[in-house]
């Protein structure tokens, strides 16, 4: 049977790892290629777009996959959107593995938002410090709030980072230790940190460093998933892969 992982996250490289050495799965991680130095997976690897939904029913098609599990990050929605619509249409079965939401706790001071631009206005117009943890891709939104200071971290280089007239720029990859964290902000001065609800431990220390010194945390929330079957488990997510399995 052969299986497309979505990925790009470490769901997806957990469930690359999980599914080596069954004898009737015949795996493919698909990545979309951002990644300078991604870690190399077990399984076989194909890289860069499909080219839209179009290329992707292609794809699917000609390498006839039976079926396809989205284990993209909660926040790479067209890719799942397109997903979702391709194998709706090929009568493909599709499930979403995705990590839980980080979900909110005593002493906590989130201010929930609907997208990157909200994030940017809720900032408001007295000049802030503020610790930028949304990846590099929605950096532009933050062009427009330029009274700003801001600490960004990413993965990667960011494209957009020069737009911002006042910032500092750390390239790191988590996971991040809560003490390190509150180190880092308290040393930088922040009073605000903007993330967005990616969920996983790897980088929630953030949110109990701010936790720790009372520091608001502009969240930007989810999008919307759809209607399609979601595992938060690995063991979970596998059961539904080998039910696929077709009949000895
Ligand atoms: N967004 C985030 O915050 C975030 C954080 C960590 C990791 N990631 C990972 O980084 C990748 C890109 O994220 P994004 O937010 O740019 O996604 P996106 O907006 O949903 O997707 C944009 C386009 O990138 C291509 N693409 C995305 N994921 C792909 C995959 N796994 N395999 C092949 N092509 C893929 C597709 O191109 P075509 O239309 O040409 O097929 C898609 O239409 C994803 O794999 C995601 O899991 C994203």
């Amino acid at each position: 049977m052969r299986l497309l992982i979505l990925g790009g996250t470490t769901e997806a490289s957990a469930l690359a790892r999980n599914v080596v050495g069954w004898a009737e799965l015949e795996p493919i991680l698909s990545l979309a290629g951002r990644t300078q130095n991604p870690i190399e997976p077990p399984i076989p690897l194909r890289s860069g777009g499909f080219g839209g939904v179009d290329g992707l029913k292609t794809y699917l098609t000609d390498e006839k996959i039976d079926v396809v599990v989205d284990a993209t990050h909660p926040f790479a929605a067209q890719m799942s959107a397109h997903a979702a619509q391709v194998c709706c249409e090929l009568n493909l079965p599709l499930a979403l593995f995705t990590r839980a939401a980080w979900r909110y706790v005593s002493g906590d001071r989130w201010l929930p938002v609907a997208d990157m631009i909200a994030a940017a206005n809720a900032l408001g117009h007295a000049p802030r410090r503020v610790f930028l943890t949304v990846g590099g891709l929605q950096l532009a939104a933050f062009a427009d709030a330029p009274q700003h200071y801001y600490l960004v971290r990413t993965i990667d280089p960011p494209d957009a980072v020069a737009a911002l007239p006042d910032h500092r720029l750390i390239l790191a990859r988590g996971p991040f230790a809560v003490d390190d964290e509150i180190a880092l902000m308290r040393d930088e001065g922040i009073d605000v940190l903007v993330t967005k609800n990616s969920g996983g431990k790897a980088t929630a220390a953030k949110l109990a460093a701010a936790r720790t010194l009372g520091i608001e945390v502009i969240m930007v929330e989810r999008p919307k998933s759809g209607d399609v079957l979601a595992f938060e488990k690995l063991d979970a997510v596998m059961k539904w892969i080998l039910d696929h399995r077709p009949a000895p």
